[in-house]
């Protein structure tokens, strides 16, 4: 019999997930629906028992709803990931018959893009985490203290970083706030040495999907050896293009994350692990036609 998922957002015209999943689904012969369907803030508890009425197997969950169904998830005491729990955010649920499961593929899959673009000691790393709202959310559990030791998370305004920092506590973490950093760090740097001040750098902010610019200072991308927009487009962001610009060394976007994060959930509805590579250049292809 044919299984069938969906993702649930809002908006969701714009996405990718079906035709990745379906292309993973092809690598085991799979017989597999996969539809999107827009699901509004404060009604995706109805969304979901709609799916379940019309057996379906799993769904993922994206913008603006992961909290929803971490919330929900408590409510209907739902398995929970470890990873789901640490980021009180949830992006897959498993309806099996005798329980369902809430987990969370975010993280993971943005560590497995990283390691494939050469990120491998992290202990000594300096990271900069740039936003404060749900994608942050998403990824913050995986830089632990037994990975990372240098965390920075900058903000635009105080009330998410606020939140956030409540939400995380950890002294790996330091929570500060954008015009506050751009003071720490201005726009000077040592042209003839220049040194990097951070090894990785993430973009998880919502300023590429709105096509905004952010204000932060140039220097800190000064021959930073990785750079990442969780965003991704046919072509290369505002950020990733001013990152460049101002001496990143390689900049990436999230197409890699959302395949990886895709095939995560993919094995924990399937048992499958399907091959990633292949697809996220198929995806690329599709995306540049
Ligand atoms: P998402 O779920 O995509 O993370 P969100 O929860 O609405 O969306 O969070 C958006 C994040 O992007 C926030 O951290 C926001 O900063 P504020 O907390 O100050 O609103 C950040 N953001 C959006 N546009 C930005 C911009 N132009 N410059 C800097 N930060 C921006």
């Amino acid at each position: 019999m044919k299984k069938k998922f969906a993702v649930l957002g809002d908006p969701i015209d714009h996405s990718w997930s079906p035709i990745i999943q379906k292309l993973f689904a092809e690598q085991f012969n799979l017989s597999f629906e996969y539809e999107k369907i827009k699901v509004v803030k404060g009604s995706l508890g109805n969304s979901i028992n709609e799916l379940i009425s019309k057996s379906f197997s799993g769904c993922n969950i994206t913008v603006p709803l992961k909290q929803e169904a971490y919330e929900l998830s408590i409510e209907n005491k739902w398995t929970i990931s470890k990873r789901a729990f640490n980021a009180k955010a949830v992006n897959t649920l498993c309806f099996s018959k005798d329980n369902f499961l809430a987990d969370n593929t975010d993280g993971v899959g943005l560590f497995r893009d990283l390691n494939r673009h050469g990120l491998s000691k992290t202990k000594d790393a300096k990271v900069l985490i740039i936003g404060a709202g749900g994608a942050v959310r998403g990824i913050l559990p995986m830089f632990s203290k037994d990975k990372f030791l240098n965390v920075s998370i900058v903000n635009r305004s105080d009330r998410n970083l606020q939140l956030l920092s409540k939400v995380f506590k950890s002294d790996l973490f330091e929570y500060i706030k954008i015009d506050n950093f751009y003071a720490k760090y201005p726009n000077s740097v040592d042209i003839e040495f220049p040194c990097p001040m951070f090894d990785l750098i993430i973009n998880a902010t919502s300023a590429s999907v709105s096509g905004d610019e952010i204000k932060i200072s140039k220097s800190i991308f000064l021959e930073c050896p990785l750079i990442v927009d969780l965003f991704y487009s046919s072509a290369p962001t505002a950020f990733m293009d001013f990152a460049l610009n101002s001496g990143g060394l390689k900049v990436i976007d999230g197409l890699g994350m959302l395949v990886e994060q895709a095939a995560e959930s993919f094995h924990i509805w399937t048992e499958n692990r399907p091959s990633v590579d292949e697809v996220i250049s198929n995806v690329r292809f599709l995306m540049s036609k």
